[in-house]
């Protein structure tokens, strides 16, 4: 059981769950930690250290695996399951994880479209880290905009070889041409300015548009059809929902400017893969830069460099010269990967010890981060 405060201060917790460090009484957390990677133990490491978890002790057990059916198991247990973007908490999952006495679902991204949030409603927990760096994003999004438009890619492979021709490599001044960005929360907001920065026109898209933010850059929220007509540069800053899935398809890219640039950095699922190809492959998509694909959680984090790609989507989307994909890698800064892991062990110790955290999300969030008559609004609490 996760613990309440007695009047004194006093931790109250279950058996076995008080632990006494330097003659301090603090809450044992213990947390099974999956898809790890080198980095994101130096930062977990690094952030369990900091003053403000002096009050609890996590106990936390690295799995390199990914969680899916057949190691949610390992999670047994724990009060607390770690988790990141390609692990897949289905109902299967969930189940084992109920079964296996686990509390809380604490994401270290943003985005909760792997989990089955019905399937976990009033019976676990889950928590995410809302914002960590949405620079981090943001600026990978014009990094892989501003290196598809003057084909540096191209240029650094080239002048490595000793080939200092520039046929092949002209770009587009950004300066004047419009951009559409669809989804205007953290990111995208920040996305806008760095394009505003550039002399771009921007059109914005929200199903909560904020009108404030527009003025402040100058910017107005268009249709999604009047930013396909509109764009030079199109770029996915919402989060995957089952109504959005695919919104970028044949029949949206065929209402767009031809020779548009397409920029993904929020899932893969947002667009059909399959009809990008398509597009790139007849000239009417002039580039893509992709930091998620639909299909990304069989490969991406892992190095395949020695192994057949047995996807056929992926491997073709790879033989476009005017495809730049990075491996979900957008959020990966120094600063990024600290903030998630601060925020991550915050929320678990929030969570034990107050038995509740404002970055609690459930299907009601989904689309609007603050469903009418949301329980948390009161209790502090999804349920
Ligand atoms: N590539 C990465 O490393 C990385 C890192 C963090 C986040 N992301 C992705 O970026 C997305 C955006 O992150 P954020 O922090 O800006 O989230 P946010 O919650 O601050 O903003 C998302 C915005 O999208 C809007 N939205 C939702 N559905 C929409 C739709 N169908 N059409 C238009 N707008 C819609 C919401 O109203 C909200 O304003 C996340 O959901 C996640 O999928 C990717």
């Amino acid at each position: 059981m996760f613990p309440k405060r007695n009047k004194m201060s006093i931790l109250v917790v279950g058996e076995g769950e008080l632990a006494c460090q330097g003659g301090v009484m603090s809450k044992t957390i213990t947390v099974a930690f999956f898809d790890t990677k080198p980095y994101d133990r130096a930062y977990f490491e690094r952030a369990r250290a900091l003053p403000e978890f002096a009050d609890v002790e996590f106990k936390i057990d690295y799995f390199e695996g990914h969680l899916d059916a057949s190691t949610a198991s390992l999670a047994s247990g724990h009060e607390v399951v770690c988790v990141f973007v390609n692990d897949h908490l289905d109902r299967a999952v969930i189940d084992a994880l109920a079964a296996g006495g686990v509390r809380l679902i604490a994401l270290r991204c943003a985005g909760y479209n792997n989990v089955d949030l019905e399937a976990v409603w009033r019976r676990i927990h889950v928590v995410r880290v809302p914002a960590y760096s949405p620079h981090a994003v943001a600026e990978h999004a014009a990094a892989l905009l501003q290196t598809l438009n003057r084909r540096i890619h191209t240029a650094y492979n080239r002048t490595r070889d000793g080939n200092f021709a520039l046929s092949g490599l002209v770009g587009r001044d950004l300066y004047g041409k419009t951009a559409g960005i669809i989804g205007t929360g953290k990111i995208g907001k920040i996305f806008a300015e760095i394009l505003k920065g550039y002399g771009m026109k921007i059109l914005l898209n929200d199903l909560f548009p904020d009108e404030g933010f527009a003025a402040s850059i100058g910017a107005r929220y268009a249709t999604r059809e009047e930013i396909y007509a509109a764009s030079d540069v199109i770029s996915l800053h919402c989060p995957l929902t089952p109504e959005n899935r695919y919104m970028i398809n044949e029949a949206t890219i065929a209402q767009m400017k031809p020779e548009v640039i397409l920029i993904n950095t929020g899932r893969g699922g947002l667009i059909d893969t399959k009809a990008l190809i398509e597009a790139l492959k007849d000239g009417r998509v002039r580039g893509a830069g992709l930091d998620v694909y639909e299909e990304e959680d069989k490969y991406f984090f892992e190095d395949w460099s020695l192994a057949p790609i047995k996807d056929d989507v992926l491997a073709r989307l790879l033989q476009f010269p005017n495809v730049l994909l990075t491996a979900h890698q957008a959020f990966l800064t120094e600063e990024a990967l600290g903030e998630i892991a601060r925020v991550t062990l915050g929320n678990a110790r929030q969570w034990a010890l107050d038995g509740k955290t404002p970055n609690e999300v459930c299907y009601q969030c989904r689309e609007t981060g603050k469903a009418p008559g949301c329980a948390r609004e009161g209790s502090g609490r999804c349920w």
